[in-house]
């Protein structure tokens, strides 16, 4: 299983937490979901956090998506956030290979009233994509760097015309700027795979670790 280190200090601890403080507060399940998984896991940076979640809400909400996918599930938060702009009958999937994060992330969507909307598909993303047999409006990339470029080429295959693409950690602490270890090298391959892919309008923003935005406007 790979390990990912997590620094992700693009701005100063003072300007996150007053940015926290002026963004609209998280719910109570997902203000739990963020605490406990600071108490009990081994690399809690990996959640999306406050202001991201907050964010992917807000754009899940713009686009009302009918289907979601996320490849990384971790403990749950953002596919909690992404599934706020679901319709009632809407459905989100979410993937991962470690079967204790899908342990928690199961207990806590559990207690959501999304549980109903959220499918969980335990294993290797590359291996599951192509078994999800669904269209998309909405996916959300936040798994293994090195495999990006190929989870990007599988969804595109899958996302509707109109439909959204985001990838997190797209700045990587900043490294982007100097790559020199594989996942930095993969994150700059994605950043420049989507910018020169025609088929897509691409918007790289500043949150948190970086997030591409990438809008399907062409098959
Ligand atoms: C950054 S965390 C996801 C965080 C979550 N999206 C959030 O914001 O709360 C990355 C997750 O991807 C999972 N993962 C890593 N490589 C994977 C792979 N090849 N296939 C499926 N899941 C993978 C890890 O187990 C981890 O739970």
């Amino acid at each position: 299983m790979a390990f990912f280190i997590y620094k992700m200090n693009i701005i100063n601890n003072e300007i996150e937490e007053y940015v926290n403080s002026h963004t609209q507060k998280e719910t109570k399940i997902l203000k739990e979901i963020n605490s406990d998984t600071w108490k009990k896991t081994i690399n809690p940076r990996m959640l999306s956090g406050h202001l991201q979640g907050r964010f992917l809400s807000m754009f899940s909400q713009l686009i009302t998506p009918n289907s979601i996918i996320e490849i990384g599930t971790f403990t749950g938060y953002s596919a909690l956030c992404l599934a706020e702009g679901l319709p009632n009958n809407g459905k989100l999937y979410t993937i991962d290979n470690n079967e204790e994060h899908l342990k928690i992330a199961q207990h806590n969507f559990s207690k959501s009233e999304y549980k109903k909307n959220i499918f969980i598909r335990e294993g290797e993303a590359l291996e599951i994509i192509p078994e999800i047999n669904e269209n998309f409006q909405l996916a959300f990339i936040d798994a293994d760097k090195e495999n990006y470029c190929k989870y990007y080429e599988m969804l595109m295959q899958k996302i509707d015309v109109n439909g959204y693409i985001i990838a997190d950690n797209v700045l990587w602490s900043g490294k982007v700027l100097d790559p020199k270890d594989n996942e930095t090298k993969a994150l700059d391959d994605y950043n420049k795979l989507t910018y020169a892919d025609h088929r897509t309008e691409n918007y790289l923003l500043p949150i948190r670790d970086g997030l591409m935005i990438s809008k399907k406007i062409s098959d």
